[in-house]
């Protein structure tokens, strides 16, 4: 943000304005991810005095350059789409108590509701390259999340081998 307000080149030119994108400014919607220091993270939540200097920021290598900063995410977002990772509901609607989850049920889902589609599991995994169509944990973490919902199938006596 220092540099946007005077954007100068190392030659001391003035340049155009970095460009990258933040929503929320405390960690939660993921817009604002990029490489700094060399370790993908959110930027809004590096504070400047607690990272070595001089400040290296690079955008995410995993998802196409828009510019400087920004890449698109879409991607990721596709994903989701594809693996039907939503609650079909159009409109709010009484739909009296839900099931009853045991606590321990409680801190698995929660944890994997927390995902703001950040895009660093996609950057740090190496199985995410162009040569490959993995989706990345984003969207398989949701397949996950929306699993645990179902019932557990029944065991058949012939599943039995004993
Ligand atoms: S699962 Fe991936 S996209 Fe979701 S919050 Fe974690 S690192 Fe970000
Ligand atoms: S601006 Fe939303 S996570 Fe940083």
């Amino acid at each position: 943000m220092q540099i946007q307000r005077n954007p100068v080149t190392a030659e001391g030119k003035t340049t155009t304005p970095p460009a990258w994108d933040a929503a929320c400014l405390e960690e939660v919607c993921g817009s604002c991810t990029m490489v700094i220091n060399g370790k993908v993270r959110q930027a809004c939540s590096a504070l400047i005095d607690k990272l070595a200097q001089p400040v290296s920021l690079q955008p995410m290598k995993k998802f196409p350059l828009v510019r400087d900063l920004t890449v698109d995410r879409g991607k990721m977002f596709d994903a989701l789409r594809r693996v039907r990772a939503w609650i079909p509901i159009d409109g709010t609607y009484d739909l009296g108590p839900g099931p009853r989850q045991a606590p321990e049920e409680q801190e698995l889902r929660y944890v994997l509701s927390t995902c703001m589609t950040c895009g660093c599991c996609l950057e740090v995994c190496p199985q995410v390259t162009p040569a490959t169509q993995f989706i990345g944990a984003a969207a398989i973490s949701q397949v996950r999340l929306f699993n645990t919902h179902r019932p557990a199938p029944r065991t058949r006596a012939s599943d039995c081998t004993g």
